[in-house]
């Protein structure tokens, strides 16, 4: 799919019912991503970044407009085709981890792979590449608890490529996690780009990050305000 439209988004628009009325998130955008780009979308809180991810993600649907994710129209997949498309072409990273907290890091890893039709060596050479790949190997039977959020959001990463989707999804990697290892996973991210072809798209308000960008996506009240490609 190189050189083509991955993420194609077309006049999107997502209301939300509050108390106190319709409110527009996302107010008109329109928005291509190619593969194998690395574009952060920047913006102050509340300017509708994770909305974006999640529409994109296929976890909310548009209001107005269309947006087609992998040749897939968002808005027109029911529940099961919308999990097949995350299933099977999407990995998500978030903020807070999101790691199982009774499970292995091994075990947490395996998780997106178990509803795959693998068998167990399949399954376990797949997760120990990816766990070795991100210099984890030592982890594999340690609990989330006993992880420092480096580590946390490394093996969150992990999890995200071990199936090496087409696109991963990354709302605000950083925010909880100090210089150091914000460089960290953010280099994790550039070098997991470029050696697979990963398509990253991830939400960011955070300065140490977005000097890595290739592509920056500045979004104010819902609208895309600039859109920027970095030449490096
Ligand atoms: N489910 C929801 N119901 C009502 N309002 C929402 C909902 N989700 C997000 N919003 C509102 O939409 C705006 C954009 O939110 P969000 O996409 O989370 O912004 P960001 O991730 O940039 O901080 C915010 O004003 C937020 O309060
Ligand atoms: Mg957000």
């Amino acid at each position: 799919m190189n050189n083509q439209n991955i993420i194609s988004i077309e006049g999107l628009k997502k209301h939300f019912l509050t108390s106190g009325g319709r409110f527009t998130a996302i107010n008109g955008m329109d928005l291509n991503i190619v593969s194998a780009e690395f574009t952060g979308i920047v913006g102050p809180s509340g300017s509708g970044k994770t909305t974006l991810l999640n529409i994109i993600g296929s976890l909310d649907s548009p209001s107005e407009g269309k947006v087609v994710v992998l040749g897939k129209s968002i808005g027109e997949l029911n529940v099961k085709q919308a999990a097949l498309l995350r299933r099977s072409q999407l990995g998500f990273i978030f903020q807070s981890y999101n790691l199982l907290p009774v499970y292995t890091v091994f075990e947490n890893v395996e998780f997106p792979l178990l509803l795959m039709n693998l068998t167990d060596n399949q399954r376990k050479k797949m997760v120990m590449d990816s766990l070795e790949w991100l210099g984890l190997t030592d982890k594999v039977k340690s609990k989330p608890s006993q992880l420092s959020g480096g580590e946390s959001q490394r093996v969150a990463i992990a999890r995200a490529m071990v199936k090496k989707p087409q696109i991963i999804l990354a709302d605000e990697p950083t925010a909880n996690l100090d210089a150091a290892n914000s460089h960290n996973i953010i280099k994790t991210m550039v070098k997991l780009n470029e050696e697979f072809g990963t398509t990253f798209i991830f939400a960011t308000h955070d300065d140490k990050v977005i000097g890595y960008l290739k592509r920056k996506i500045i979004l104010l009240d819902g609208k895309i305000a600039s859109d920027e490609t970095i030449r490096k």
